[in-house]
């Protein structure tokens, strides 16, 4: 099997050397490619050294069978055709092609069919705060259809890319030593902070970050669940939580909830409050699963459960769940 990734010296593709290095994959090539930025620099994978190609409008894809795009949503509409032409399938990271008809967005744990429909040879991954949260949701829709989540995201600054770790890690150096903190990746300082905005405002207010949630949880649930979101940038390095709140068709109790939690796939239970026992960024950074905790009644709905739920959004936000579709494929 051959394997290109595009972006490789970003924060996505840096977490796809990794997961591609741990993983049992019969990959007999695997190409880099990035800008000019990075063409040229050489990562480790195999104990071999690769070299980072220049991504061009040429036929590098031509013996490539799977591509893992993570170059931002620009290259990818520029370069799709000259990926997939020769017949390579790409499995795209950013945003472009998400919401297109004839694009399957695909989380394995909940909708892995749709991965076998993908006619332009494009294969989504959905936008990471909206991963977790259905890999969460899977498992209390099998009790109950789920007619509205209302959820509050609290987003680590790597969903920004390497560049914004980078900033949030200098802002504290130069907070520190009394300078003024350098702001360009983010709207204001994040260092000590909370920033309400990530990605643009939309018509209605929400943001597109918020929108995402709405409209991709609908498409890859096929459900006409309702999802309001407030999505807000905090000063983690690595793994987003959200607050989740869900109004099902049928009253559930903690217990139902807890054990469908338990067995469902790629989501660890972490919910024993008197022991101090729930999931946070600091200690599930580099994890794999979705972690739940804090799950009670929703006081305010009777219909309503509400939970806690954090995960490295680099790793099943973003690379990790793009190599699953990738398995998904070869079985
Ligand atoms: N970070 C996350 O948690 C996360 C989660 C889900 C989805 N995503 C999506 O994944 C994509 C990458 O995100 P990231 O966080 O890894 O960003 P990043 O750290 O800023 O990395 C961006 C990567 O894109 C490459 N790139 C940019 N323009 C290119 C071009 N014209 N040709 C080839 N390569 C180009 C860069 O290569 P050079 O260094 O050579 O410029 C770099 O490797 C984005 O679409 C993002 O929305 C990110």
């Amino acid at each position: 099997m051959k394997i290109a990734i595009v972006g490789a010296s970003g924060a996505v593709g840096q977490e796809f050397l990794k997961i591609l290095e741990e993983r049992p994959l019969p990959i007999d090539r695997l190409v880099l490619f990035g800008s000019e930025r990075s063409a040229g620099r050489t990562y480790k994978f195999r104990g071999q050294e690769l070299t980072v190609k220049l991504l061009q409008h040429n036929d590098d894809f031509e013996d490539i069978d799977f591509a893992l795009v993570s170059a931002g949503a620009g290259t990818s509409r520029e370069f799709a055709e000259t990926i997939t032409r020769h017949g390579t399938v790409m499995i795209d990271n950013s945003s472009a092609f998400r919401m297109d008809a004839d694009v399957p967005l695909v989380v394995p744990e909940v909708n892995p069919d749709d991965a076998r429909q993908a006619p332009r040879r494009i294969i989504a991954n959905p936008n990471c705060t909206t991963i977790q949260m259905v890999v969460a949701l899977q498992a209390i829709e099998r009790l109950s259809h789920i007619r509205r989540v209302r959820v509050a995201s609290y987003q680590s600054a790597s969903g920004a890319g390497a560049a914004a770790m980078a900033e949030l890690e200098k802002q504290h150096a130069q907070l520190c030593a009394g300078e003024e903190p350098t702001v360009e990746k983010f709207t204001f300082q994040l260092a000590y902070n909370v920033i309400p905005h990530i990605d643009v405002f939309t018509d209605n207010d929400y943001t597109k970050e918020e929108m995402k949630m709405f409209n991709e949880t609908r498409k890859i649930m096929h459900s006409d669940v309702e999802v309001s979101a407030t999505c807000v940038r905090v000063p983690v390095m690595r793994a987003h939580s959200e607050s989740i709140w869900v109004e099902t068709e049928r009253p559930l109790s903690v217990e139902e909830a807890r054990a469908a939690f338990a067995a469902a796939p790629g989501v660890v239970l972490m919910d024993d409050p008197a022991n101090k026992k729930y999931p946070m960024p600091l200690f599930v950074a580099g994890h794999d699963p979705v972690y739940v905790g804090r799950i009670r009644k929703d006081l305010a709905c009777d219909n309503g459960l509400t939970f806690w739920c954090v995960s490295d959004q680099i790793r099943k936000g973003a690379a990790l769940n793009a190599v699953q579709i990738l398995e998904t494929l070869m079985k």
